[in-house]
């Protein structure tokens, strides 16, 4: 076994996990075998497969980032926060103001024990085990609601998460659970796998998808009509909309480093 050490009791790592193949994805560390064996799967299909990690964790950067400088938030709950890597929100969040206040919460026992690792000496950060299935016991979880202040707005990231949400779950009823637990004027952070547009696209991404069938999180793609109806009408979207990651408030730099990623769906809604 590799890097026992680090390894919290009764995590499988036989079989590939989506936080650890999406930290490889992104040049991290936190992964085995197995994770890298399924990534380099993903990869002979698609070739270009990490720029959609990294399109998305850059919009999520830029998001993080525009709440803080523009609307002024200053908390932030991170639902299906992964593993940490380059971008944390609390690092982006607390760069722009000090006093913000960051929880992560993610189902993957790796990801909660190196956020905690990580955070250690950070008192305005936090993270918990929870899972997004069960949105009471992540909103009204004790450290949550010492942490957060509910009366205030939060802005809530549900970032590469949803797909891992199958339709049996009823995604839109959790988000609006989550919805009626925030102040108007909080804010939704979010980002979702799309289709293909070529038809070989979408055999090659079908065959994805049953791969993805393999780890304890499959994946739902959903087009962007089907994203948006996952939102209800509490919250508004903002513009510019449903949008592809790269073009939600694009920053030239970025562009010029990360080419357009059409299928990395992203969007920002408000609570009224
Ligand atoms: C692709 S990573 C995204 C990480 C980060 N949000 C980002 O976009 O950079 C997806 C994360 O969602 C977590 N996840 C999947 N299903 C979940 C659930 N039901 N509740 C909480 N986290 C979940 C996985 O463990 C993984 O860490």
């Amino acid at each position: 076994m590799e890097y026992d050490s680090w390894v919290p009791e009764g995590v499988d790592i036989t079989v590939p996990n989506a936080s650890r193949v999406y930290d490889y994805a992104l040049g991290g560390m936190h992964n085995f075998a197995v994770d890298r064996a399924f990534w380099h799967q993903v990869q002979a299909l698609f070739p270009d497969a990490h720029l959609i990690a990294r399109a998305n964790r850059a919009y999520l950067g830029r998001a993080v980032r525009w709440l803080v400088e523009e609307q002024g938030v200053d908390q932030f709950l991170d639902i299906g926060s992964g593993i940490p890597t380059l971008g944390n929100v609390h690092e982006v969040a607390q760069r722009a103001d000090p006093r913000a206040r960051v929880v992560y919460v993610d189902v993957d026992p790796i990801a909660v024990e190196q956020s905690r690792s990580l955070l250690r000496d950070n008192p305005k950060a936090q993270v918990i085990h929870g899972d997004l299935r069960d949105p009471d016991a992540v909103v009204w979880n004790d450290e949550v609601i010492s942490f957060l202040d509910f009366s205030r707005p939060i802005a809530v990231l549900m970032v590469a998460v949803l797909h891992f949400i199958p339709d049996e779950v009823a995604p839109r009823a959790l988000i609006s659970r989550i919805g009626t637990a925030l102040m108007p004027g909080s804010f939704l952070v979010l980002s979702h796998v799309g289709p293909e547009v070529s038809e070989q696209g979408l055999q090659r991404q079908e065959t994805a998808r049953r791969l993805y069938e393999k780890t304890p999180t499959p994946l739902v793609i959903r087009d962007g009509r089907e994203f948006r109806a996952l939102i209800d009408d509490s919250f508004e979207v903002l513009e510019p909309g449903i949008v592809a990651a790269d073009r939600w408030r694009p920053d030239p730099e970025q562009i010029a480093d990360i080419p357009p990623q059409p299928n990395a769906l992203v969007a920002v809604a408000r609570r009224r």
